[in-house]
This record gives structure tokens, C-alpha cells and sequence, in this order.
């Protein structure tokens, strides 16, 4: 083969010799059999013989020679062949996310001797990193991270002086870290390097004392996720700039060395999940610790330190099953900033005082303990305590909330700015300042955070802010704006989050665009605000690049033909043409059919395509495990189309898994469509998916677990939980506010044809969800008034005027929202005993009379005693929606207005959560109710029709 290359690139290189007239022609060579013969995907104008005088995209030029290459997320197939080492002058190599790059790094690689800049992050790469690696004086960062690489860490990585950023992270290396001896370098000779990350690889053996010196400059060492065996050296104590210490997830030995108290520049260690030894380490040198992490580890029993109580920066304490004993001290909850302290699986014991003066929203978890009792202060923030297999619990079964699994938190997505989002083509969405466009979508991963209450937007808003302004005023990049969504810890405790660049001023980025923002990102020249540690994006291939040679004028000869198509001319191929693209359509569904996913990367997690925003794939084998087996015990209803099953992830987040049944699959089509739609929308009334399992013949949808089940088993009484009037008004504005998402500010508008009481679940505040879009429309842009079609949905809700005409509209939704707002207020399901809901009301109704007559019809349940303020206008507004023409009937967003405008009359803010607080509990307690969370006969949550509704577990 060598032979054969020579002979080829000599050819070339007669054959151009005298044409290239800007390039250097050995680089020109090089480029040209990059091009021809070893890449597939290379930008289209890489033409002609003039790379750097016809400014070949991703090619940057220094006096004729080829200086850089920057290619990220470009698509490019192929391998990293030897030829590429002959670009001596090559000073930047970014190929950073292109999934298809693979196999082994060449050995010449230490060829480039001016090569500063090395990024090969999240390709395919395997094989041994080479050992000439170690010749690439120049090197300042090497970002080898989420490959395949085998092999050792080289030795001769230890020569690379100049080096400050170095990350294998998410590789398959092995063996031993390499430190020096007298012949052999080692990574303790790196004294200018500022990053070490090395965490999810398989090395082993134990860590060297050799490889931390004082004159080390480390700021974020991580070896975490490794197999790394023996004591931590105490030489980590010595290396007083670091900031980020992670050693999670080894099997480490031994005690902690006392003198990672001096350590006085940490921010976040992490050690859990390790084989620690000895006393619990005091840390109260680290004074400006803020996650501290060291659960699951074999310290020697002892009370929860007095020393957590000082310190003053933490906001997280992670010291699940680490022989704590005793009471926890009361004031370690007054620590000025904290969010999370977990203690599962200890001996805590006594009672629990969390104070007065702990921050509002404090996520105390201390599950299975001895704790016995909880003094509760009136008039103390807010907590999300969870006190489950504690002696207390058993007590007290299931009568306190913080006796009941707790919800995870709500899924974050950037919101809109104050504009109203036009529909999109598909595949375009809409950016948070109402543009449609492609957006270059990722995931940025951070391997370390300050801060641990996911649920609080400000951090994202931060972020954005940042990303943001930096992209557009530092580096001047085309970005109009960003949206991050889905945050998440994956099972490295790694945050994960979404996020989507959209182009400035124009529907699609070039490919200077993708690969620049891809650059700015693995070049690390964009750092994250301090909150956020050390991160690296993942990015997606990018579909919409404007495939026409590149050049810019032929670029916007492309949109204004898209943007006419969009308008006028669809009129014209709608009339011409219609009859025939439908059946194209149908020929190209059917042949999909079989499997819709087939040209979708299923190992991409996220953003692949089509679009899933925040969506991911889960195997079968994942799935299976999360739910134990499809056990009978998490199995948590059924209905025509199969099971739910309830599931918890590795990072304790609980699912609810539809599972469908064989015979009753959907289509591919309308499976693919159900994920698409929900994987796109995203809000608190609406139950969100988390991803979906399209394997060994299954399909599964996995959403978020609502844990109150559905507002029908509320009604009937069948889940014992009691909806009072200000409950059920505050359930009707959930549900409309979430329709209203659907209709108004989905994109494309979503019809959901099926609302019912079934399809309305509650959270653990009574939050209502919409639920179930299996039936759903979306409304392309040629349909914008109606869509006609064979009519579905649920008789006694459904609209009369879509069953005549078969004409879907948003007004069917309002019809039955109307119906399920007289549920809602009569208690009784739309028909029942042969009569129809809304005729009943009709005929009984007096409006001269005291409640328009409708005591008889009023649900028992709402508590008569009690004035029900608003109900006059909750009933004219219920009857405006079942009016038998769409066109007088109100939009969702008039509902939402109206609803909102009864809750303030009834004195009440309408946004404020269902239940507020869990003090408005106590309350209704003290006033003789049983717990609205339960009745005497315990939980019966048994399951009839709908999804995916949930159990609360006993206890
Ligand atoms: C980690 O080390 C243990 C024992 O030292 C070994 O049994 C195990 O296979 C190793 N795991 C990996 C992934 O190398
Ligand atoms: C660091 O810790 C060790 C042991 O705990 C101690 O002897 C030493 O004086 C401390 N301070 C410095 C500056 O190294
Ligand atoms: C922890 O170490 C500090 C010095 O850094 C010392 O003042 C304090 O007494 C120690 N606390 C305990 C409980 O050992
Ligand atoms: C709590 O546990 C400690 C240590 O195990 C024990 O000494 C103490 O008596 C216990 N207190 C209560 C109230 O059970």
C-alpha cells in the first residue's frame, strides 16, 4: 500500500506541479489526495488546484504553506492517513465531531513538528495513541477525548513541555499512569499543564506518588471512572492551584491524606464510590469548597463532622452510605448557599431540625436511616425532604409528603423572547428570537459543576447569556442566538445539556459557521462561567449546509428559491403537482415503513436526525434493566396498547415506560411521528418525553414518571386525593395553558385530539399535564385552517362539528376542554347513565337561580360548604367551549385568560405552583381532611385506559 500511495501522489504531483499557483505543491498534494482518495464528505469547494488562493474551506494559509485545518463537524468519512504528516508547517488541527473518522493515528504523526494545537475529539479514532506523539514540541493541547483509543497513556507525553491542556477523557486506555525515571518521561514532568483529564478510561494499578509535584500548575485533575487501585498520594496535597479534584468511580484505598487540607483553591472533590478507609477526612482548609462528594466509601463510623457546618461555600454534600451515625447537627442546614445534602443509607438517628434558616428550596435526602422523628417549623422555607425507610416512615406510612418519593426535577428549555414564533418549514425551529432556521445542534458535557439544584433556571440563563454575547461580540461568529434544553446528569455525573446555534441573518450556517463554532468549543478558547467546570462539546453532524458548491452567491440563489417555494409556488405545485408528490410521499413512507429510524445515528444520543430535542435512545438492554426485568412489581397500569411500566435511571430519575404490546404496535410511521412531536415540545403542562426504545422489535416510549397518576382517577376517588374547587380551577388553568402551548406556540401548532380526564395526570404538587399526543395532528404550514381526517378521540368529548365535517381543528381541542371543565366540576364522566354531560347542564341550568341551579350536578367532593368563587364565569366559560360552532367557541388562550381571571378573583395568584407549599397540607390537615395525598384504604392506583399513569408506592 505504501508502495501504491507513492506512486499515486507522484503522479498528482506532476500532473499540478506547474497549474498550483498560490499553495505550496506539496501541501497542494497532500490536500488533493485528502480529498480524492482518502476522505469522503469534504467540503464542495475544494476544487481546482488553489487551496489557499481559492480559500478551500477549512484550509488556513501562512505564505503559501497550509497552517491550519479546521474541519470540525464536517461529516468527513475516512481515515487520518500518514499523508496529512507531511503538512510540516501544520500549526492547528481541528477534526473534531466527525463521527466516520476512524482508525489508527498515524505513527508519523510526530512529523508536525509546529503542530500547537492537536483536536480530535468525539470521532471514531482507536488503536494506541502513537509514542512520537511526544515529539510535538510545539503542543499547548492535545483533545483526544471520546474516541476509541486503546493501549497506554504514551510515556513520551511527558515531553511535551509546552503542554496546558490535556484530555484523554472517554477513551479504552489501560495500564498504569506513566510518571518518570531517570530513561522514561512521565506526565510529572508537565509542569506548565493546567488540565489533566483522564476520567472513563480503564487505567489501573495505583496512583504515583511521582505524579504530583509543588511546582505543578494543575488546575482540574480528574481521573475518575477508572480502575485505579492503591492509597491517593498525599503529593496531591501539594499542588495548591488546583481547583477541580476527581477521583470518583476507582477502587482507591486506604485514608485520605490529611494534608488535602491544604488544598485551599478547591471547588469541587469528588471521591465517592471508592474503597476509602480511615477517619473522615477534616477539610475545613477548603474554605471555598462547593461540592463535595464521598459517598459510598468505608470510613470509619463517626458523627456527621461539626466541621460541614463551616463551611460557608457549600452547596452540595454528597455522603451517602459513609458510616455517619448520630443527629445531624441542625445548623449544618443554615450554610448560606446550599442545595443538596444527601445522606442516604447511614445511621443517623434521632431528630431531624432542619432550623429555620436553611435556603429556600434546600433538597435534603436522608433516606433509609434511623431517623424517628422530624420537628417541623412553621413558617421554614421550603424543602424537598425525603425521609423514606426511616423508622419515622414506617410510622407514619405514607401521611407526609416528604415520606414519598420525590419527583425530579422539571426540564429546562430557553424560552422565547418576547416575540411570537412564525411556523417553521420541518426540520427547521424556531430560535428563541422567533427566526426559523437550521440550528447546529450538541450537547455541551461539563465534567464537574459548583452547584448541584438543576431546577434552577438561572444557571442556564447565565450560561446562555454567555455563550451568547461571547460568540457574537468576542469571536464574531454568525450566531443569532442559542437554546439549551434537557439538562441532566448522566451516570459519570457529567451535566449534560442540549443546546442548539442558530444562525444570524440567514436559515442555514455555512460550513465556516458549523466548523468555527465547533472550533471556538474544542479549541477551548470559550471557557464556561466559573459555575460551570471543565466541558467539551459534542457536536451532531450538520444536514443543512447549502449543497451547491459553497460559494456565497450560489448559497442565496438556494434560500430565496427555498423562501419563494415556501410562499406562492406551493400553491401552484399544490394544484399541478399535489397529486403526484402524495403518492411519492406514500411510496417513500411505505418503504420506511419497515423502520423509519433506519437513516437515524442510533448512537448518537441526542439531536440526531430528525430533530429530538432532549430526546434519547434507549436500548432494550437499558430499558430492561431500568425496569427490572419488566417486572409484574414495576409494572403500574395497562391499557388497549399495552403496559406502563415504572423504571428509575442509574442517576435515580424516575420514568414511566409505554410499552407496546405486539399486534397493537403503531405504525412506524405514527411511532416515529409520536416521538417527533413530543421530543419538540417542551413545557410544565406537558408531560415530556425522555427518549424512546425502537429495538428487537419493541416500542417503547420513556417519559418523565408523574406520580400522582391521572386527573380521571382523581375524580372518581379512585387515587384519594381531594380536589377542592381553588384545586380543580388551578388543574383546569394547567391543562389549558398546556394546550394552549400546543396550539399557539408549538411549532409547527399541535391539534391533540384526544383530551380527556385520562389524558390530564397530576404531579406531585397537582400540576396538571396534558399527556398522550398518540393521536395528535401537527398542522404543516398548507394547512393552516384545518386538516381533514378520519376522526378519532374519545366519545363524550369529542367535537360534533369534526364528527360531521371530519375537519380537525383547534376549536375540537376547545370542545373538549369544555367537557372536561364540567368534569371537572360535576365529577361524573362526559356520559354516564346514557346522559350527556353537557346537555345535562343545559336543561338544569337557571341563571336567575343561586349557582345557575346546578347544586344537584356539583361534585360532592368540592366541599359545598365553601364558597365557590368564580363559578358563575367557570361555567359560562365551559359552555362558550361546547358551543356547537368552532367559530364561537374561544381560543386556548382566551381559556387561559378567562381561567386565570377567575383564580384572581378568588384572591389567588395564578401562577403560583397547584400547592403551593406543603403548608397549605397542614392546614387542610388540621381542618379535619385526610391528607389529600391518601385515604384510609391506602393507595389503589389500579389502571384503566390512558398513559402512563404511576403508583405511588405504598410506602
Ligand atoms: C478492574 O480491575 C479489576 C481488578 O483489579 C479487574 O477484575 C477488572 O476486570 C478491571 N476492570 C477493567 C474494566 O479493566
Ligand atoms: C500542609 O499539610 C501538612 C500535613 O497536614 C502540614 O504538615 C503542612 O504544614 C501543611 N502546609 C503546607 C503549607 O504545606
Ligand atoms: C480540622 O482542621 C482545622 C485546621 O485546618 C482545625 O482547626 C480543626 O480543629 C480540625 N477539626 C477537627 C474536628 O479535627
Ligand atoms: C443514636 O446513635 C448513637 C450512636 O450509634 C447512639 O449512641 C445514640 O444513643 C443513638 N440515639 C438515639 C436517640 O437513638
Amino acid at each position: 500500500m505504501g508502495v501504491k500511495r507513492k506512486v499515486f501522489l507522484l503522479s498528482v504531483y506532476l500532473q499540478f506541479l506547474i497549474i498550483a499557483a498560490v499553495t505550496n505543491d506539496n501541501d497542494f498534494v497532500i490536500l488533493k489526495a485528502l480529498k480524492d482518495d482518502i476522505w469522503e464528505n469534504e467540503p464542495p469547494n475544494w476544487k481546482n488546484n488553489d487551496p489557499c488562493g481559492d480559500n478551500w474551506e477549512g484550509i488556513g494559509c501562512t505564505n503559501s504553506r497550509v497552517t491550519s485545518i479546521t474541519l470540525s463537524g464536517m461529516g468527513l468519512k475516512g481515515q487520518l492517513s500518514g499523508d496529512i504528516t507531511g503538512l510540516t508547517e501544520l500549526h492547528t488541527l481541528d477534526l473534531s465531531n466527525n463521527k466516520d473518522l476512524r482508525g489508527p493515528l498515524p505513527t508519523t504523526i510526530g512529523n508536525l513538528k509546529k503542530l500547537s494545537n492537536l483536536m480530535l475529539v468525539g470521532c471514531s479514532f482507536s488503536g494506541p495513541i502513537p509514542d512520537s506523539i511526544g515529539s510535538l514540541q510545539e503542543l499547548v493541547l492535545l483533545s483526544l477525548n471520546s474516541n476509541g483509543f486503546s493501549g497506554r497513556v504514551p510515556p513520551s507525553i511527558g515531553n511535551l513541555s509546552n503542554l496546558y491542556w490535556l484530555d484523554l477523557t472517554d477513551n479504552k486506555l489501560e495500564g498504569e499512569i506513566p510518571v518518570s525515571d531517570g530513561n522514561s518521561p512521565g506526565l510529572d514532568m508537565l509542569v506548565r499543564a493546567k488540565h489533566f483529564h483522564f476520567g472513563k478510561n480503564q487505567l489501573s494499578g495505583s496512583i504515583p506518588e511521582k505524579l504530583f509535584r509543588p511546582d505543578m500548575v494543575l488546575i482540574h485533575v480528574l481521573f475518575d471512572s477508572n480502575n485505579l487501585t492503591g492509597e491517593l498520594p498525599d503529593t496531591l496535597g501539594l499542588v495548591k492551584s488546583l481547583e477541580v479534584v476527581r477521583f470518583d468511580r476507582n477502587s482507591l484505598s486506604g485514608p485520605v491524606p490529611s494534608n488535602l487540607n491544604n488544598l485551599t483553591s478547591v471547588n469541587e472533590l469528588y471521591l465517592s464510590n471508592n474503597k476509602l478507609t480511615g477517619a473522615m477526612p477534616n477539610l475545613t482548609g477548603l474554605s471555598v469548597l462547593s461540592y463535595l462528594d464521598m459517598s459510598n466509601n468505608s470510613f470509619d463510623a463517626s458523627e456527621v463532622p461539626s466541621w460541614f457546618s463551616s463551611m460557608q461555600s457549600l452547596t452540595t454534600l454528597m455522603m451517602e452510605n459513609t458510616n455517619l451515625e448520630g443527629q445531624i447537627p441542625a445548623n449544618l442546614f443554615s450554610i448560606p448557599h446550599l442545595q443538596t445534602v444527601v445522606m442516604k443509607t447511614n445511621e443517623l438517628n434521632g431528630t431531624l431540625d432542619l432550623g429555620t434558616s436553611y435556603s429556600e428550596n434546600l433538597l435534603v435526602n436522608l433516606q433509609n436511616n434511623r431517623i424517628s422523628a422530624y420537628t417541623e417549623r412553621g413558617g421554614a422555607p421550603a424543602v424537598k425532604l425525603t425521609l423514606i425507610d426511616n423508622p419515622i416512615c414506617q410510622e407514619l406510612g405514607t401521611a407526609k409528603g416528604y415520606c414519598q418519593l420525590s419527583q425530579p426535577i422539571s426540564p429546562y428549555s430557553t424560552k422565547q423572547k418576547n416575540c411570537l414564533p412564525a411556523p417553521c418549514n420541518a426540520n427547521q425551529s424556531s430560535s428563541p428570537n422567533c427566526q426559523c432556521a437550521y440550528p447546529y445542534t450538541g450537547t455541551l458535557v461539563f465534567r464537574s459543576l459548583s452547584f448541584s439544584d438543576l431546577g434552577n433556571t438561572t444557571y442556564y440563563e447565565i450560561l446562555e447569556q454567555n455563550v451568547t454575547t461571547s460568540f457574537q461580540s468576542t469571536y464574531k461568529l454568525p450566531i443569532d442566538s442559542i437554546s439549551l434544553s434537557y439538562p441532566h446528569k448522566n451516570n459519570f455525573e457529567y451535566l449534560e445539556l442540549s443546546i442548539q446555534f442558530f444562525p444570524s441573518g440567514q436559515e442555514r450556517f455555512n460550513r465556516t459557521g458549523v466548523s468555527s463554532v465547533g472550533f471556538v468549543l474544542s479549541n477551548q478558547i470559550y471557557s464556561p462561567p466559573p459555575l460551570f467546570g471543565p466541558m467539551f462539546f459534542n457536536g451532531d453532524q450538520y444536514q443543512y449546509f447549502a449543497e451547491s458548491g459553497g460559494s456565497n452567491k450560489s448559497t442565496s440563489i438556494g434560500v430565496i428559491i427555498g423562501a419563494a417555494a415556501a410562499g406562492c409556488v406551493v400553491l401552484l405545485l399544490l394544484l399541478f403537482a399535489g397529486v403526484y408528490a402524495y403518492h411519492q410521499k406514500r411510496r417513500a413512507e411505505k418503504a420506511n415503513e419497515q423502520n423509519p429510524f433506519a437513516h437515524w445515528d442510533m448512537n448518537k444520543s441526542s439531536g440526531s436526525i430528525p430533530q429530538l430535542k432532549g430526546a434519547r435512545c434507549f436500548s432494550f438492554e437499558e430499558v430492561k434493566k431500568y425496569t427490572n426485568n419488566f417486572s409484574d412489581a414495576n409494572d403500574v397500569g395497562s391499557g388497549g396498547y399495552g403496559k406502563v411500566y415504572k423504571g428509575t435511571l442509574p442517576n435515580g430519575q424516575l420514568i414511566a415506560i409505554k410499552r407496546a404490546q405486539q399486534g397493537s404496535m403503531q405504525g412506524g410511521q405514527e411511532f416515529k411521528m409520536e416521538i417527533e412531536l413530543l421530543s419538540r415540545v417542551h413545557h410544565k403542562n406537558l408531560v415530556s418525553l425522555l427518549g424512546f426504545c425502537f429495538d428487537r422489535g419493541e416500542q417503547m416510549l420513556i417519559y418523565e414518571f408523574v406520580p400522582n397518576g391521572s386527573l380521571g382517577d382523581s375524580l372518581s376517588g379512585k387515587n384519594g386525593i381531594r380536589l377542592d374547587w381553588i384545586r380543580r380551577l388551578k388543574i383546569a388553568l394547567g391543562a389549558a395553558r398546556g394546550l394552549s402551548y400546543l396550539h399557539e406556540l408549538a411549532n409547527p401548532p399541535i391539534i391533540h385530539r384526544d383530551i380527556k380526564s385520562s389524558n390530564i395526570l397530576l404531579d406531585e404538587r397537582l400540576n396538571a399535564k396534558v399527556a398522550d399526543f398518540g393521536l395528535s395532528k401537527s398542522m404543516s404550514d398548507s394547512e393552516k385552517d384545518h386538516i381533514t381526517t378520519q376522526v378519532k378521540g374519545t366519545m363524550g368529548y369529542l367535537d360534533p362539528e369534526y364528527y360531521m365535517t371530519q375537519q380537525l381543528t383547534e376549536k375540537s381541542d376547545v370542545y373538549s376542554f369544555g367537557v372536561l371543565m364540567l368534569e371537572l366540576l360535576t365529577g361524573r364522566r362526559p356520559i354516564e347513565r346514557g346522559k350527556y354531560i353537557v346537555r345535562e347542564i343545559r336543561t338544569v341550568m337557571d341563571k336567575k337561580k343561586e349557582l345557575y341551579n346546578l347544586y344537584e350536578l356539583i361534585d360532592p367532593t368540592i366541599g359545598l360548604s365553601t364558597t365557590l368563587k368564580g363559578f358563575e364565569k367557570y361555567v359560562d366559560l365551559a359552555l362558550k367551549c361546547v358551543q356547537e360552532s368552532g367559530d364561537d367557541r374561544p381560543t386556548m388562550s382566551e381559556v387561559v385568560k378567562d381561567i386565570e381571571n377567575i383564580l384572581q378573583q378568588a384572591g389567588l395568584n395564578p401562577n403560583a405552583e397547584s400547592a403551593s407549599s406543603s403548608a397549605s397540607y397542614e392546614d387542610a390537615s388540621k381542618g379535619n381532611f385526610h391528607h389529600p395525598y391518601c385515604n384510609e384504604e391506602g393507595f389503589d392506583y389500579g389502571y384503566s385506559g390512558g398513559f402512563p399513569t404511576s403508583k405511588i408506592e405504598p410506602q
